[in-house]
């Protein structure tokens, strides 16, 4: 873990803040940000003292490698505030250190925790405004990388930028979602970067999502590169399926994303008496469960997705359509998840994390 001294972080107010122009009833994920942002600069092999400063547009070189070679990384979080105005985190350890995991495997330098922390929490605390109580309200918060280093030779860039915007959010998906199992195309390969949160996985997956969606489906859920027989995550979310009584995911490898929500609800199974098998699932028993009636729900485990039910799937043009149940697991997981979340429950696995 990379230790750095904490300098104290250059704090530049915004003059006017934003609020009172946004509908926290009407949000669109990821479009409007708060007052704020944190900025750390990586230069002469260190980084450099941290500022938080008015959220607001910043000039890069266009030969930025960034731009070229996509080497960026990115972590999704959120805060969530209880009815008595406390602001909590759900388990940053976790992201603080897959932030890092990703930036290894990006060529990118480690990220001091204790610059993370305290720019967080501090930029949390000015935006406290932002994060509204009550279940369904968070405040999503984008920690992200990027090279910066104005040079187009195919290499690691000598400079970064680590950043932090934040953006009022309610649920992802407003709806239970249509998935497509990929046939054709993949996310991910063994020795690739699928377990890293880097920036190019993302727009990799845009083009054979937009072909799924001109079909009617949402998103897609990804299955191994090699055979396509395996089911592996979903665009923004890991996936569970449920077979009877039993859930079943697919485990962590470097093709997968080690999802904090994904991790916490294998926990959370646990502790509900709920088995849960982590093994490779085939694309052949999903559809086997889905004719004789054994397959349940599918839903999705994500931080900006929480816990998303799936409606319908296709694949080899068999559609299969997922009646919703009124007890789901789905709704047991969010509804146990969020209660965590917002303080409204014992947190006995010490996952939230209080803004003090
Ligand atoms: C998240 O859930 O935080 C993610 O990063 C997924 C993203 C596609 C919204």
């Amino acid at each position: 873990m990379v230790e750095s001294n904490p300098n104290e972080i250059v704090i530049v107010k915004s003059e006017h803040s934003k609020i009172n122009s946004v509908d926290f009833n009407n949000l669109i994920f990821g479009r409007v940000f708060t007052d704020h942002m944190f900025v750390c600069d990586f230069e002469d092999g260190k980084w450099q003292t941290p500022k938080i400063m008015p959220y607001q547009p910043m000039t890069i070189e266009p030969s930025a490698r960034v731009f070229h070679y996509g080497q960026a990384v990115f972590e999704g979080m959120k805060a969530y505030k209880d009815e008595n105005g406390s602001i909590f985190l759900f388990r940053p350890d976790q992201n603080f250190k897959r932030i890092n995991k990703s930036a290894a495997r990006l060529a990118i330098p480690e990220f001091p925790e204790n610059y993370f922390f305290e720019g967080l929490e501090t930029l949390l605390k000015m935006e406290s405004d932002w994060i509204k109580p009550g279940l369904g309200n968070s405040l999503y918060i984008r920690p992200f990388v990027i090279a910066t280093e104005p040079a187009i030779s195919a290499s690691p860039a000598a400079t970064y930028r680590f950043m932090i915007i934040c953006s009022p959010a309610k649920a992802y998906y407003n709806k239970p979602v249509r998935v497509l199992f990929a046939e054709k195309f993949s996310r991910s390969a063994d020795g690739g970067v699928g377990f890293a949160k880097a920036a190019g996985n993302y727009a990799a997956q845009f083009y054979p999502t937009g072909l799924a969606q001109k079909k009617g489906f949402d998103q897609i859920i990804w299955t191994d590169a090699s055979t396509h027989k395996y089911l592996e995550e979903a665009g923004t979310m890991n996936i569970f399926f449920r077979v009877g009584d039993k859930l079943i995911t697919a485990p962590t490898s470097d093709r997968i994303l080690d999802g904090v929500t994904r991790k916490s609800v294998i926990q959370l199974a646990e502790d509900l008496g709920i088995e849960c098998e982590v093994r490779p699932v085939s694309v052949l028993e999903i559809k086997e469960a889905a004719k004789d009636g054994s397959l349940k729900e599918i839903f999705g485990a994500g931080t900006a997705a929480v816990i998303s039910a799936v409606s319908a799937f296709e694949h080899a043009d068999d559609v299969f359509e997922i009646p919703q149940l009124e007890n789901s697991y789905a709704s047991l997981f969010k509804k146990t998840l969020t209660h965590i979340q917002h303080n409204l429950s014992e947190d006995k696995h010490g996952w939230r994390h209080e803004v003090k």
